[in-house]
């Protein structure tokens, strides 16, 4: 049998087309399968893609059937068949000749009944082979590969920023701290921000992406311990210009999942009706707009205090698009923003359907002694930041940025709750395993 397989061709069920009424071997996992006793369909998945294996009792041998007849869900294997087309759709399937286990599974623990959030995300490390899940994580790679290629062709330079930093960027309030050797205290970074503000005077505009640690009490369906961050930064560029990108990016990174993941967002059952009205530009209110609009539509929120998440769900009950917060109370907002008065030059993006802030971005304040003394107002050291300092001093320039929240960004476009289920292996509150 092995010498037999070892000569016909193996295929990805993603090319099947180009193989039609060809034998081909085909390896991967059972994820379903039903049989009357005389024919078995067995719903295949290999990574590319899923398909349909039909056999026949009398048409594959009798070891064959026999391995049939045991099958289990979530089996390895290995099946010989020829491809077939469906007679009106666009759909193939295989004609099974042969099949073997690779591996015989045990009773798969994710059944088909329905399971609780708590008991998926236990086996998260099974659950992220279901259909969902794996769509999810296709739109996911999309929405990455996409923001690169936008990044690339408008001239950007990936810096990588680094994870262990000596300093907060975010607010001390959300820190994982550890001890480093003998130097002292080391954290685990918020943003890549800080970094990248050094990169632009070598390099003009910049980006990271990485992973980000925020040390939230926060559980809600919102927040992670450890999220993905898209940093961008770019030098000359003033308050406007920054949100005039902001949009530019993520209409072209829905117009990109649109065009490469229709079968996945059909899988999980989006609707893109929305989706298709997301074109620049979007509109902007002031923070203060903003309060007064939550106001009248009943939220008790106060002038001077931070949107919460009912108040950014609230505010886009009527909006199609996106939607920019712009100019914040200085006061609620991060040291390193370029003050106007006492409002800063910053930009929170609300996604519509319930998402929240997917952006959060400012003009950054350049000058040295007006950044000494918003370290004084929010009580951070400055010796950790000297480094940061210096950049005022040597070629200060206006400039900006923003970062990208990954999984609220994948949670919008998948249409998809929880961002836990955006992430491969989410870190929350109230988990670390898997
Ligand atoms: O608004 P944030 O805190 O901005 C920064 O960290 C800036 N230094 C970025 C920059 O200007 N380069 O975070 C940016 C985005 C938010 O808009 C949100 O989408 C996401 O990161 N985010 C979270 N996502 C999941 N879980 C959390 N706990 C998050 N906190 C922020
Ligand atoms: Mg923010």
């Amino acid at each position: 049998m092995r010498s037999l397989l070892m000569a016909i061709k193996m295929v990805s069920i993603n090319d099947f087309k180009a193989y039609l009424g060809q034998e081909v071997l085909i390896k991967g996992w059972v994820y379903n399968f039903r049989s009357s006793g005389k024919i078995a369909f067995l719903q295949i998945r290999d990574g590319s893609g899923f398909v349909q294996a039909v056999a026949a009792k009398d048409l594959v041998d009798e070891k064959s059937w026999q391995m049939i007849e045991e099958m289990t869900i979530e089996s390895s294997v290995e099946i010989v068949g020829t491809v077939s087309k469906h007679p009106k759709k666009e759909e193939y399937e295989l004609q099974v000749k042969t099949l073997q286990f690779v591996q015989k599974a045990e009773e798969y623990p994710i059944g088909k009944k329905e399971h609780g959030p708590d008991f998926l995300m236990e086996h998260r490390h099974l659950w992220l082979r279901a259909p969902k899940q794996w769509a999810i994580q296709r739109v996911r790679n999309t929405i990455i590969n996409a923001m690169y290629e936008f990044f690339n062709a408008e001239g950007f330079t990936k810096i990588d920023s680094p994870i262990l930093t000596p300093s907060a960027c975010e607010g001390t309030t959300e820190l994982f701290e550890m001890d480093y050797f003998d130097i002292g205290k080391a954290y685990l970074t918020q943003s890549g921000q800080l970094y990248l503000e050094a990169a632009i005077a070598s390099f003009g505009k910049v980006f990271d992406f990485g992973p980000v640690f925020r040390a939230e009490k926060s559980k809600t369906r919102r927040h992670l311990t450890e999220f993905w961050m898209l940093d961008a930064e770019m030098a000359l560029f003033d308050h406007k210009m920054n949100l005039d990108l902001q949009e530019r990016l993520i209409e072209f990174v829905v117009g990109k999942v649109l065009s490469l993941n229709q079968n996945e967002l059909m899988l999980l059952e989006r609707d893109i009706e929305p989706l298709k009205k997301i074109k620049a530009p979007f509109s902007r209110l002031t923070y203060k707009e903003a309060i007064e609009k939550l106001r009248q539509l009943g939220s008790d929120i106060k002038e001077g205090e931070d949107l919460g998440n009912d108040d950014e769900t609230l505010i886009m009950r009527d909006e199609a698009k996106p939607l920019f917060v712009e100019m914040w109370p200085l006061k609620i907002k991060a040291f390193y923003m370029k003050r106007e008065n006492d409002l800063a030059l910053c930009a929170d993006l609300i996604a519509p359907e319930g998402h929240g802030e997917i952006i959060g971005g400012s003009q950054r304040e350049d000058d040295f002694s007006e950044l000494i003394k918003r370290l004084e107002e929010k009580n951070l050291a400055r010796e950790p930041l000297e480094w940061y300092l210096d950049l005022r001093k040597y070629g200060s320039a206006p400039h900006s940025g923003f970062g990208v929240g990954l999984e609220r960004l994948v949670g919008w476009l998948c249409g998809v709750h929880h961002v836990r289920e955006t992430i491969p292996f989410p870190r929350t509150l109230n988990r670390i395993y898997p």
